[in-house]
């Protein structure tokens, strides 16, 4: 039987930690959907169609790997999806608590679903989508953290990202 794991987040935008941890995932799973789910605690920055967009074409040499969004309750998604695993990144220490909270209150609410954590690539321990936006909104060169074509959408947004 296929293994399928669901790689969720806010992707508010894809960064090359989220590109390396679905390359990881596709080592262990057969089929990957990385989901754009609704984290009510965050404001996104870009929408959903343009964090689909921008996903959709960093991963579009990836066959075992498609793109979807949810705005409902995740364990939910991924029994409907016909998977087992939530897939995801921990970086440094600050992100134990909130993906232990996360874990738990997942694995209560179904019992078939396992949340497995990938160590973030050590290059990547410490960006995150917020401080990636937060410095080329001040017009800080982020090249080599995201995706070429995420750079290219940072550029148009914010306009002033020095070279
Ligand atoms: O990239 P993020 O913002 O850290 O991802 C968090 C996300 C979107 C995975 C989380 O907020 C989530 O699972 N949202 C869907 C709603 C849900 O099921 N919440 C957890 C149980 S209350």
């Amino acid at each position: 039987m296929e293994k399928i794991a669901v790689y969720p987040g806010s992707f508010d935008p894809i960064t090359n930690g989220h590109v390396d941890l679905i390359r990881r995932g596709l080592r262990m799973f057969d089929q990957l959907i990385v989901l754009i789910a609704h984290n009510p605690n965050k404001v996104s920055r870009f929408t959903v169609e343009e964090r689909m967009h921008m996903i959709k074409e960093v991963i579009k040499d990836q066959e075992r790997v498609r793109v979807d969004v949810s705005s409902g309750l995740l364990v939910d998604y991924v029994r409907d999806n016909g998977a087992s695993v939530i897939l995801r990144g921990l970086r440094a220490l600050s992100d134990f608590e909130y993906e232990f909270q996360m874990a738990l209150i997942n694995r209560r609410l179904n019992r078939d679903i396992e949340t497995v954590f990938l160590m973030t690539g050590y290059k990547w321990f410490y960006t995150s989508s917020k401080i990636i936006n937060e410095a080329a909104s001040l017009g800080g060169n982020v090249k080599g953290l995201v995706p070429d074509l995420v750079y290219q959408n940072l550029l148009k947004k914010y306009g002033n990202v020095k070279e």
